[in-house]
């Protein structure tokens, strides 16, 4: 029945599938096409004379460059496969990472920014798993703490019969193809990148739970944390109504009482 197969999540995929499945190609995928050089500046200022932890800090695409700016930086990671490419990197070594699910935020606090990139927020599965973790983020924050994420501004027009496949690179010999499917109810999108390559076939799974950035808002609010800037990006560009991608600067409101409260 076509509800059931819309309904019926990737089975065997838990929070360290995505990493264990990307960890030897992710740096070269993604260290050229994602200069974290403006994440590094924007994190670095927010995080200035305190602790900082990355959420699904992964091989230290931006925790080992801002580590160098002289902020304390803390991770949590669910994947071992990325730790280990995070491990054997210059200075990887001394971050300190808790290997867990930052579902529940399972470290010490607190911390003056908490941020999670590159869309990583969007792998917790489902608007209770987020609402909890940012609950937790709001604990684990200095009053007056920062947390920043980036993400995609869900553009389901992108989907055909809630498929789609997108056809990112060709080369001869390579070719590497997106292929996902669409459960609007749950907002879920998973599928694969599909790389084939010499006569091969290989499947890097992957499952986000998407929102926009209204909910957001309403969840961080009910967390206790308030919207205090929305960007573009990192280099502080206007976000407007086109915008594909956002990034989310929310304050520690730093008062229980606060929490519920209407909008
Ligand atoms: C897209 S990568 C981003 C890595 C790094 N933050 C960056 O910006 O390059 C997502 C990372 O989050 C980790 N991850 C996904 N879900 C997680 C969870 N629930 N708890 C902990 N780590 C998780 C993955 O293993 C992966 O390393």
């Amino acid at each position: 029945m076509l509800d059931a197969w819309f309904t019926v999540p990737m089975e065997g995929y838990e929070a360290s599938t995505y990493g264990d499945r990307i960890a030897s190609v992710y740096d070269a995928w993604y260290e050229e096409r994602l200069d974290p050089t403006s994440a590094v500046d924007f994190l670095a200022a927010l995080a200035s004379g305190g602790r900082a932890l990355e959420l699904g800090i992964g091989t230290g695409r931006v925790a080992i460059p801002l580590k160098l700016r002289g902020v304390e930086v803390h991770g949590i990671e669910a994947s071992e496969s990325m730790l280990q490419q995070l491990r054997a990197k210059p200075g990887g070594a001394d971050i300190p990472v808790t290997v867990g699910d930052f579902t529940e935020i399972p470290v010490s606090g607190p911390f003056k920014l908490i941020y999670v990139p590159f869309t990583t927020f969007f792998a917790l599965e489902s608007q209770e798993h987020q609402l909890r973790c940012l609950r937790g983020v709001a604990e684990h924050l200095e009053p007056h703490g920062h947390f920043v994420m980036d993400a995609f501004v869900p553009d389901v027009t992108r989907f055909t019969d809630n498929q789609s496949t997108t056809t990112v690179e060709t080369t001869l010999g390579h070719l590497l193809v997106d292929a996902v499917r669409h459960d609007p109810l749950t907002q879920t999108i998973e599928g694969h990148h599909v790389v084939v390559e010499d006569g091969s076939v290989t499947l890097y799974p992957l499952r986000v739970r998407y929102c926009w950035p209204s909910e957001l808002d309403v969840m961080a609010r009910m967390a206790g944390l308030a919207l205090e800037q929305r960007f573009a990006w990192y280099d502080r560009s206007p976000f407007e109504a086109n915008s594909k991608r956002h990034v989310s600067v929310y304050v520690n409101r730093g008062s229980s009482a606060d929490q519920g409260s209407t909008p």
